[in-house]
């Protein structure tokens, strides 16, 4: 930071707590007018947070915040909107209905002496800012009928030209393709060189590096460095991020771990040159008997699309899928069920009722595969029971309401759903989000028991623990491409964040 320029923006001390949980604890932070200043940290640092705080999102913590050296307390955002602060959300937050014109005006829009809303000068201004944004667009359209990458274009055009002095982007680029995030960061540097302020934070650690001119690090709450970005490397920065030594109470994957020999069992799902819109790049890999491969990547990288692909919940472009050797165009869950995939979706909630007995969310998966014959409650009951003695699912009681179990062993009967006519191929997505490390053990040791039967598995993760606990080989996912594969060598979490 160079020398006597007055901050225009200064934190002190700021301690932040959600109930007995403290996601801050004493961040000082400084931000001069016409600096790009990069914040990086793994999940649950505590950036967003700090960004909340800043632009009058959470309005209760400790500690100070002076805006041009003055002590001011946002009661809103619109308070701090009016001091000139402005942010692009990690989670979008558009207006789905309103057209591209009125987002790109939220709140904000012309009106005549009449205080009637200017249309057409509407149409006219939003179409030529976000032209300059290379973004070409009806400005009439419905926002929600927007492919999501181009949503966020929206919406970061939104900020960026909202006039603010102080910008925040909280993640921005995950859904961005290359030339969108080569575009971002000429604006971005055009507006630093107007005095604009600009928070930037991102998974990706070589654009912090290029477009940032400090970066600041937090770990668990807390800020644990900051150094011009000129004077330091991403494997330093990930170091900082991750820490060293054993203060993690679970195992924390900083050393590096084995990968066993692939396997040489059969093939079961061959993927090949896979493309999807803005989400997929010629995706080619392979899947076999007995192996766990996890697929690693931030998020956006194309895993949740690659999932649906697999499922047949959406179809790709370009490219083919084979499995067990028969190629397979699967045009629907039904028959990618058919060719014996089963998929676990990144919210188990979605395939579980809570509302509803043990006994009956394990069977609804055969009630929905033999829908022509109705199994009676006695043997759904014995399916069950079955199921929960060999996953050992606790408390083993049939009739309980699923909601009473705890997420560890919900998880278990979301997998014995499958288990009942097990698939060849289950598909993973975020298996041990969340979960306490018994539930997540609990986890570990059901996937390597499927793996034992015989199973090739698919562990799609955002998570680097997740993928390193589970898998025997590991594709990394970036920007919708596969970048690097582990295989038979050592791995780690540092390893795989360089990698991605
Ligand atoms: N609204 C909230 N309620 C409860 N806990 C929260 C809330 N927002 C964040 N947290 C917790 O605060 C910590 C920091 O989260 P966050 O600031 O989102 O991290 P980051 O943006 O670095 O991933 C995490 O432990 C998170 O679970
Ligand atoms: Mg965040």
């Amino acid at each position: 930071m160079p020398e006597g320029q007055q901050p225009i923006l200064e934190l002190q001390g700021i301690t932040k707590s959600f109930g007995g949980v403290e996601a801050l604890r004493g961040v000082d932070f400084a931000l001069l007018p016409g600096e790009i200043h990069g914040l990086v940290g793994e999940n649950g640092a505590g950036k967003s947070t700090l960004m909340k705080i800043i632009a009058g999102v959470h309005t209760e913590f400790s500690g100070r915040v002076l805006i041009d050296g003055q002590a001011t307390h946002f009661r809103s955002a619109r308070d701090a909107h009016a001091a000139g602060i402005a942010m692009v959300h990690q989670e979008l937050s558009v207006a789905p209905d309103l057209t591209v014109a009125e987002n790109v005006f939220l709140g904000n829009q012309p009106t005549n002496r009449l205080g009637l809303v200017q249309w057409r000068r509407m149409a006219r201004e939003a179409g030529e800012q976000l032209a300059r944004f290379g973004i070409d667009v009806d400005p009439m359209s419905r926002l929600g009928d927007l492919p999501i990458g181009l949503q966020q274009l929206i919406e970061i055009a939104r900020v960026l030209f909202s006039g603010a002095r102080i910008v925040i982007l909280d993640e921005p680029t995950s859904a961005l393709s290359p030339p969108e995030v080569e575009r971002l960061f000429v604006t971005l540097k055009r507006l630093r060189e107007q005095g604009t302020a600009i928070v930037f934070i991102s998974h990706f650690i070589e654009d912090i590096l290029r477009v940032s001119d400090t970066v600041t690090v937090f770990r668990n709450g807390r800020k644990v460095a900051e150094t011009a970005s000129a004077a330091t490397s991403k494997g330093a920065l990930i170091e900082a991020m991750i820490g060293r030594g054993g203060e993690a109470l679970e195992h924390s994957y900083t050393d590096d771990l084995m990968l066993p020999r692939p396997s040489d069992s059969s093939v079961v799902l061959k993927v090949d040159k896979l493309s999807l819109a803005r989400s997929l790049q010629d995706v080619s890999f392979e899947a076999r008997a007995g192996e766990v491969l996890g697929i690693y990547g931030f998020m956006g990288c194309g895993q949740q699309e690659l999932s649906r692909i697999l499922f047949g919940k959406l179809k790709p472009d370009a490219g083919t899928l084979a499995v067990d050797g028969t190629p397979k165009r699967f045009t629907s869950t039904a028959a990618a069920r058919r060719a014996g995939v089963a998929l676990v979706p990144e919210s188990r909630r979605a395939m579980l009722f809570h509302q509803e007995p043990v006994y009956k969310n394990i069977s609804i998966s055969i009630l929905d595969r033999i829908s022509s014959l109705l199994l009676k409650p006695a043997q759904e009951r014995d399916i069950a029971k079955h199921q929960i003695d060999q996953l050992q699912i606790r408390p083993p009681v049939v009739g309980l309401d699923l909601g009473m179990l705890s997420g560890g062993n919900q998880q278990k009967v979301a997998l014995a759903k499958w288990l009942t006519y097990p698939p060849k191929l289950l598909v993973l997505c975020e298996p041990t989000r969340g979960m306490d490390v018994g539930a997540k053990n609990d986890v570990i040791n059901i996937v390597r028991d499927l793996r034992a039967m015989g199973l090739a598995i698919i562990v799609l993760s955002t998570e680097p623990e997740t993928v390193l606990s589970l898998a025997d080989r590991i594709l990394v996912l970036k920007r919708g491409a596969v970048v690097r594969e582990f295989r038979n060598e050592p791995v780690s979490k540092d390893r795989l964040l360089e990698a991605a």
